[in-house]
């Protein structure tokens, strides 16, 4: 295999640059693997301006033998890799740089002879030897990557509102809603999206794609999207602290319908109030929202709880724990203790037996000596699972994924990983 794929690795280049069409290629063949329709040249520019604002790196896999006669050439990858560096939210307020792997196709001609493993081994390796602690990433199917060392960290679901009468937020209003220019989310949505990514556990800092999706300047398919409206909200200071950008799904939907794009509060009261305004759309009868949080507040603000029909809870952020000491270190707990941990790493990165000791929330992580018994036996997959407290150790040792040498260690994890609020992660990349 080694002899028929070269794995080539460039940041895209700029438009006037002769390396342009390998990037065009590359960002085809995403497409292609996605089954996305084809792009207008204005999109892909557009997508690849997006790409090099992230510094995002390309990796693609591509034939060295000869191609068959008709068949794409051999500049086009026959496999895609991507990855970005942003922060993790790792809880209490701390950011962890995390590599996020994305955009992983193989072209159904040339799957399964071990392209995938053998990019994501590469990828995650250099991430390791430039000192990454983590990597991520968000899958569409969830058979693929914890044999990679991925685990399920936070979950989200889908809501479907009733916002008719009965829906009443017993919340009495601190600040104000008003309409705006869906475009000045291009300056603001950033800005308020940092004031959220800082106090959400589990939260991803957001790329270049967020602030023109949700000011409606790009949609994920081709042009611009006119349909996208946006509300923000005015904190008690006059400050802007929240947005939702929402478009409206038809008269033909029934209920008349209004679907979120996005929604980003960066306080309580942001967050309720701006519930309140999409409750009180004229017209409209119900509101979805397809990234809402599992642990939501909203229904337990409603005089109706059952307002809110929440729907296909299903895994979002994956992590995958590259450098256990360094990962584990960089976080804070909220319960004392000690645990020996010991970790099991197909890929080799993180494997060993650990001791985690934490006082007064800070950790000291080392390895622990020389024939130490474990409290704890985890996969890497499974450290990731619990690392945001997302996941409950108890329930992976009750799945048998966990296996609990010391009575009642998995509670003490629990007590240890758990963070100051529910992890969710609104960055799907
Ligand atoms: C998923 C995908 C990238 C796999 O690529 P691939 O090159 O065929 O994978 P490999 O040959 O390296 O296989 C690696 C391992 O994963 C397994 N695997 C690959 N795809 C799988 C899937 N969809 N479900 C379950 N297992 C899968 C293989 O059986 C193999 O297992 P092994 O190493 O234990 O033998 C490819 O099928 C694809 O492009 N799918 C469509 C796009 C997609 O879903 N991308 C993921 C987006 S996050």
């Amino acid at each position: 295999m080694g002899e028929q794929y070269e794995i080539r690795r460039f940041t895209p280049a700029a438009k006037d640059h002769p390396a342009y069409p390998e990037a065009v290629a590359w960002m085809r063949a995403v497409a292609f693997g996605f089954h996305d329709s084809r792009r207008s040249d204005e999109r892909v520019d557009k997508g690849l301006e997006m790409q090099r604002a992230d510094g995002r790196v390309m990796t693609g896999a591509y034939q060295t033998g000869p191609v068959a006669d008709h068949a794409l050439g051999a500049e086009v990858p026959v496999a895609t890799f991507g990855t970005m560096t942003k922060t993790l939210n790792v809880g209490f307020g701390r950011l962890l740089d995390t590599r996020l792997v994305t955009a992983v196709t193989v072209r159904t001609s040339h799957r399964r002879r071990g392209l995938l493993r053998r990019m994501m081994a590469e990828e995650l390796g250099l991430a390791r030897q430039e000192g990454l602690a983590m990597a991520a990433l968000t899958a569409s199917e969830a058979s693929i990557y914890g044999r990679f060392g991925f685990g399920v960290a936070t979950s989200e679901q889908s809501v479907k509102v009733d916002t008719s009468a009965r829906f009443v937020v017993d919340h009495t209003p601190v600040g104000t809603v008003e309409v705006a220019d869906p475009k000045v989310l291009l300056e603001l949505a950033p800005v308020i999206f940092d004031r959220l990514h800082r106090q959400t556990p589990g939260s991803v800092g957001r790329h270049e794609f967020y602030r023109q999706f949700a000011s409606g300047s790009v949609s994920r398919d081709d042009g611009d999207d006119p349909k996208v409206k946006v509300a923000l909200h005015y904190g008690p200071d006059g400050d802007v602290d929240g947005y939702v950008s929402y478009k409206f799904g038809g008269w033909s939907s029934t209920p008349y319908t209004m679907e979120v794009v996005d929604l980003v509060a960066a306080t309580r009261a942001a967050y309720l109030e701006l519930w309140q305004y999409l409750g009180a759309i004229d017209l409209v009868e119900r509101v979805t929202w397809d990234e809402a949080p599992v642990d939501d507040p909203l229904p337990w603000a409603l005089r109706d709880p059952r307002c809110v029909n929440a729907s296909d809870a299903r895994d979002m952020l994956w992590l995958r724990i590259l450098d256990v000491e360094k990962a584990l270190g960089a976080r804070r707990y909220s319960s004392d203790g000690v645990l020996v941990l010991r970790v099991r790493d197909p890929l080799g990165f993180a494997a060993g037996t650990f001791s985690l000791s934490v006082s007064g929330g800070e950790a000291a992580v080392q390895a622990a000596a020389d024939g130490a018994e474990p409290d704890l036996a985890l996969d890497v997959a499974d450290l990731g699972s619990i690392y945001l407290g997302g996941v409950c150790p108890v329930t992976l040792a009750t799945a048998g994924r966990i296996t609990e040498h010391a009575p009642g260690a998995a509670l003490t994890a629990k007590r240890m990983f758990a963070v100051e609020r529910a992890p969710h992660c609104l960055t799907h990349f």
